[in-house]
């Protein structure tokens, strides 16, 4: 079996559930305390043990590419004033991992941003962590717990949690079997479907474990839910010719593409800071009296 080296990261939607500040500013570098969201993600696929990572972007995102070069003028600048921890900081940022960056030139959906990272991908497993989606984790990370039962049953993965029932027509929903410990086979997948008519509240959460199949059936998948070429249509089909398993992660995880979600990520992500805790926790403590 292949061990899993890459990585995909979509990020070339547009972010309308953010306007105004998406009109001009990828949501995907929208700072969490003060390191972009999309850092946080890197940095998981990074510690998971992945080496190349794909960031898929569209012609309005280039700050996305520019993160992760280096900037060898700042880190000059911040050696010769002394500020040699941050230097070393900004450095790392260049260096983490191989990053390389391929435009959806039009966001017609998540499967099809997907598909654009076959040049990439080649034919190995990958995996796909969506650009918005921040797991904060104990000691493994999610998309290396996904790995973990990829490396055991060779098929791809989906990282899923439960959800309340009324949430569940925000994501694609899992039908299947529990057959281990927070693990389920995928018998069926339906992208946002109305609660009443949900199979399960086993929700799909941002990362997945994909063969590389995936891109034929990509390929012939139409336009579906909201005209968009769904991956959950094409995760449909794989399942079916090869099977699949859910695996239900262990961490938090915040929806930073949504207003909401992203203020929680930016409070919980804040109190665990030691430089800030103390001063936020009060401040926090006044405010909410
Ligand atoms: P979302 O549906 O959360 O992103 O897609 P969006 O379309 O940007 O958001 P709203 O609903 O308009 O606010 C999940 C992930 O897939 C990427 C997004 O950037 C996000 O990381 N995506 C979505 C693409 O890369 N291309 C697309 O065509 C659509």
């Amino acid at each position: 079996m292949k061990k899993i080296k890459k990585a995909v990261i979509p990020a070339a939607g547009w972010g309308t559930r953010f306007l105004p500040v998406t009109k001009s500013t990828p949501k995907e570098m929208l700072p969490i305390v003060d390191t972009p969201t999309i850092q946080y993600i890197v940095e998981e696929a990074v510690r998971s043990g992945i080496e190349d990572i794909c960031i898929i972007t569209s012609p309005y995102k280039k700050a996305i590419e520019d993160h992760f070069d280096r900037t060898k003028e700042l880190e000059q600048l911040l050696s010769a004033t002394g500020k040699e921890a941050l230097a070393e900081e900004v450095r790392a940022i260049g260096e983490m991992a191989n990053v390389v960056a391929i435009r959806q030139k039009e966001a017609l959906g998540l499967g099809h941003a997907v598909y654009c990272a076959k040049p990439f991908v080649g034919d190995e497993p990958f995996a796909v962590l969506l650009g918005d989606d921040v797991v904060y984790h104990g000691d493994k990370p999610c998309i290396g717990q996904l790995m973990d039962v990829y490396a055991d049953k060779g098929v791809s993965v989906l990282g899923v949690q439960t959800v309340a029932r009324e949430n569940i027509s925000k994501y694609g929903c899992v039908a299947g079997r529990q057959v281990g410990d927070r693990l389920y086979t995928v018998e069926g997948l339906v992208e946002k479907p109305k609660p009443e008519e949900a199979p399960s509240n086993v929700a799909v959460l941002g990362r997945y474990i994909i063969t590389p199949e995936i891109f034929r059936h990509l390929e012939n998948t139409k336009p579906g839910a909201g005209g968009e070429i769904q991956l959950t249509d094409g995760l449909k089909t794989l399942a079916e010719e090869q099977g699949m398993y859910a695996y239900d992660f262990e961490g938090r995880r915040y929806d930073v593409g949504d207003r909401l979600g992203f203020l929680e990520a930016t409070v919980e992500y804040a109190l665990r800071r030691e430089e800030l805790r103390d001063d936020f926790m009060q401040y926090l403590k006044g405010i909410v009296k």
